[in-house]
């Protein structure tokens, strides 16, 4: 079923400050697409993913799955965050089932699907281990596991592979695009990362800033399987990154001083600066 975002706004009110967070996002994904929602820090993106989750209400506007409306928290929508938010009392299989309880499923059933689940993240082995005796690639893919238990039908996934290494990364970036591949599922995954997000997405929705809103949606039409070093993928990010850069210079001139601009930083921009390959 289709995911239909309708003229949704979100204003949050505190005692010291109203932030005008999201302005009429209109967005339709379609059943099995990867959506990378991207932009900079405070653009709204963990809002709009919380929205769908169900986590958090829209100011305005409405959300649909397929024709039914969407309201608060549901099983067809499962949430994976970047911070694993696993139990330190419970060993890895308890870990995954415990993404069960709230959804009425048997005994046997939660054991079956856990195992199914720890199977395609490769922990098996793992399944009596506590978390504390994990890496944070291995407790990020506990975490997918117990997203992936609800056979839900979008997969909301907030910067998950952020605090890793990049070989870390890159490994699970890979699973994942295998599992999206077996389970069809609607991924909507929301990253800072343009090199990331070109390597996943079916469609990147760039955001802008202050208020946030869709500035670009755009199709990735690149062959998968697909490699972060391809010369065609490097292309393309340098693409999005030019639509990525003009915000990440608006909230620069608002959170920077007057005089400061990416242009002129000396060290950025100095000939015999030597910060590494991509700068
Ligand atoms: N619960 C809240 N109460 C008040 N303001 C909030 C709340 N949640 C988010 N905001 C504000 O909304 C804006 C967007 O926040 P959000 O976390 O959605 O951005 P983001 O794009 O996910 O940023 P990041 O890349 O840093 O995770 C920020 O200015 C933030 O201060
Ligand atoms: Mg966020």
């Amino acid at each position: 079923m289709s995911l239909v975002i309708q003229e949704v706004s979100k204003k949050f009110i505190t005692k010291h400050k109203e932030t005008y967070t999201l302005d009429n996002i209109n967005l339709t994904f379609e059943k099995g697409e990867f959506i990378c929602l991207l932009g900079t820090s405070g653009c709204g993106k963990s809002t709009l993913l919380n929205i769908i989750a169900g986590l958090e209400k829209p100011t305005s506007g409405r959300l649909f799955l397929g024709d039914k409306e969407i309201q608060g928290v549901g099983v067809e929508r499962a949430v994976m965050f970047q911070q694993d938010a696993l139990f330190p009392w419970l060993n890895v299989l308890e870990n995954v089932e415990f993404g069960m309880s709230i959804a009425g499923i048997s005994k046997e059933e939660k054991r079956e699907r856990a195992l199914k689940y720890l199977k395609m993240v490769h922990l098996t082995k793992f399944q009596n281990s506590y978390i504390h005796e994990l890496s944070g690639g291995m407790r990020q893919r506990v975490a997918l596991a117990r997203a992936l238990t609800l056979d839900s039908e979008v997969l909301l996934m907030d910067e998950p592979f952020a605090a890793l290494d990049s070989q870390t990364k890159t490994i699970l970036q890979q699973e994942l695009q295998k599992i999206w591949w077996e389970t069809k599922k609607t991924i909507i995954f929301v990253t800072h990362n343009v090199e990331e997000a070109v390597l996943l997405a079916d469609r990147v929705i760039v955001m802008t800033a202050n208020p946030g809103k869709v500035k670009r949606d755009i199709p990735i039409q690149l062959a998968r399987p697909r490699r972060l070093e391809s010369i065609d993928l490097t292309y393309i990010a340098a693409e999005v990154m030019r639509e990525l850069k003009e915000e990440v210079e608006k909230v620069a001139k608002i959170e920077y001083d007057s005089d400061w601009s990416i242009e002129k930083d000396t060290v950025l921009y100095h000939p015999d600066s030597n910060l590494g390959i991509g700068l």
